[in-house]
């Protein structure tokens, strides 16, 4: 039988990170699940291209699924990874489209409007002007791609259009986070007893669907946390709506969080390829076997 196969940046990033320790640990479980693995660089600077990137990666005899473990890249430097693997006879399990699908806000909302607080897309600071016209103050504010959440509250929400300004001008300036585009949001009331100094941790779940299956899910944020466990009815919610959105989404691999608000409704927070997210608490070998399982 074919093994799937990892493409991982694990053992070439240089500053630690508890990012990099998750990780690590995800790819060294893989390995004892019985994925193939292959380390890749996580950027060009030594090898130059894509094709040199998995140089090491051997040429599979028939086509293999495989995934990349590793830290969000660019949609550019995803389509070149995903077509050198694809001349190794490696497909992995987002095509570039997908992709994006998955891990740019603004692509996945249209699909799970429903399903998730409003928002708002903006591409220019002048455009926060009409959010009051939409959204009622306090907004939470984010970019395409990722939050400030480890900055705190007060980077991710904006009281007033002042405030909105100027968080839209310290996104657009990170163009990791943002690629162009701020996302501003209906502020949702999130269950919880817990905070990491001023930011609420909200009751979230991270789950992952592989073409309609969950793979695994657990908690979103580590520690004791008395509103963690789910009862039976409970986590058949949250595992619906997981599936409802990966329905609705064009892409094959995902992650999806969900969350519990004050009024007892689950909403999806926000959505992920697969590859790039982190774990949270899921037990990852049975996350692997099953993985392995459904390829
Ligand atoms: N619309 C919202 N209303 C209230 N809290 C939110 C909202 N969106 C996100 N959050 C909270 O902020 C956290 C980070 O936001 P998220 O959209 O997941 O960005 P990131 O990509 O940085 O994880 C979420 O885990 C959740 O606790
Ligand atoms: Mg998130």
């Amino acid at each position: 039988m074919k093994r799937p196969l990892i493409l991982t940046e694990a053992y070439a990033q240089m500053n630690d990170s508890p990012s990099l320790r998750d990780l690590i640990h995800a790819t060294e479980t893989a390995k004892l699940s019985g994925f193939q693995v292959y380390s890749i660089p996580p950027d060009y600077t030594r090898c130059e291209n894509a094709e040199n990137a998995l140089a090491y990666v051997p040429e599979q005899a028939e086509e293999t699924p495989g995934l990349w473990l590793g830290f969000i890249p660019s949609a550019q430097r995803y389509t070149e990874i995903y077509e050198a693997a694809l001349d190794k006879n490696i497909r992995l399990l987002n095509t570039p489209d997908e992709h994006l699908n998955g891990q740019v806000f603004d692509r996945a909302y249209p699909y799970i409007a429903d399903l998730t607080p409003k928002s708002l897309v903006i591409q220019s600071v002048e455009e926060c002007e009409m959010i009051a016209e939409e959204l009622m103050f306090p907004v939470f504010v984010k970019g395409a791609i990722q939050s400030r959440k480890s900055k705190g509250w007060s980077f991710c929400v904006a009281e007033s259009l002042q405030e909105l300004r100027e968080l839209a001008t310290q996104l657009f300036a990170l163009e990791n986070r943002s690629r162009g585009k701020v996302i501003v949001r209906e502020l949702a009331q999130l269950r919880h007893t817990r905070r990491a100094s001023d930011f609420p941790l909200g009751r979230e779940y991270r789950v992952f669907v592989y073409q309609g299956h969950i793979v695994g899910w657990g908690y979103y944020w580590e520690g004791d946390d008395p509103l963690r466990d789910l009862s039976k009815e409970e986590e058949q919610h949250v595992l619906a709506l997981a599936q409802r959105a990966a329905e609705a989404l064009p892409s094959s691999y995902i992650s999806v969080d969900v969350g519990q608000t004050e009024a007892l409704d689950w909403i999806v927070i926000e959505t992920g390829d697969g590859q790039f997210s982190g774990y949270s608490e899921i037990p990852l070998l049975p996350f692997w076997n099953r993985l392995r399982e459904l390829l």
